[in-house]
């Protein structure tokens, strides 16, 4: 797979020499206050979880998401695909944007376009889903503007910071895709 271009941003595939900057990213409480990640994490953790991606299926693999600054990438952030479901051409997608410099650019909107698009024309898949805590406003605006839509709320699914929050489920299908497209 080649690199993936979008208008300001493309995504390349993570080499042994990000993890010093991911290590950093998942250790930020503010950059994982939205994510999945409860403890902290050891360096060592962090190489081994970069070890283990030789494993997964190349599809599933992260990507890192660069911003064109000049003539130069400035890596700000990784994105992927999981849970890639080839009977019912479906998978969930995820993105962290750990340079915190870097949020409400519209970056974190055009990744998801990007990785939509990437999921539809080179994966060949029907729907594409994600979730997100609703205390979460910033990643729920982000996915709308990508196109995503809410289509489900999974009631006090997860407990963070003394309380249980729910988590939402957002989703775009190839036609809703299609049509965008057009619109465009
Ligand atoms: C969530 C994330 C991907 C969003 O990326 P981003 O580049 O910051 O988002 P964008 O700039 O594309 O869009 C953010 C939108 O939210 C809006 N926004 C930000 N904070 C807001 C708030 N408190 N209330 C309402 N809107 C808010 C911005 O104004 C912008 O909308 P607009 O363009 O209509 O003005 C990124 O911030 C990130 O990775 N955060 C840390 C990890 C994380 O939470 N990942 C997502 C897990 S589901």
């Amino acid at each position: 797979m080649s690199i993936i271009y979008g208008k300001r941003i493309r995504l390349r595939a993570a080499e042994r020499e990000d993890v010093k900057k991911f290590h950093e990213w998942v250790n930020d409480p503010e950059v994982t206050r939205g994510l999945a990640l409860f403890l902290p994490m050891s360096f060592t953790d962090e190489e081994n979880w970069f070890i283990s991606l030789a494993k997964r299926d190349q599809k599933e693999k992260p990507l890192v998401i660069e911003v064109r600054k000049g003539k130069a990438w400035k890596m700000i952030g990784n994105c992927g695909v999981f849970d890639l479901d080839p009977v019912n051409s479906s998978s969930e997608v995820g993105i962290m944007i750990g340079e915190k410099s870097e949020w409400n650019k519209g970056y974190g909107s055009e990744t998801m376009s990007l990785l939509a698009r990437h999921c539809f024309e080179t994966l060949n898949l029907n729907r594409v889903s994600l979730k997100v805590y609703t205390d979460n406003i910033r990643a729920v605006r982000a996915y709308e503007k990508a196109g995503f839509v809410l289509e489900g709320r999974l009631r006090e699914a997860v407990y963070k910071f003394g309380k249980y929050d729910d988590v939402l489920i957002m989703s775009i299908l190839r036609s809703e895709w299609t049509s965008q497209k057009k619109d465009n």
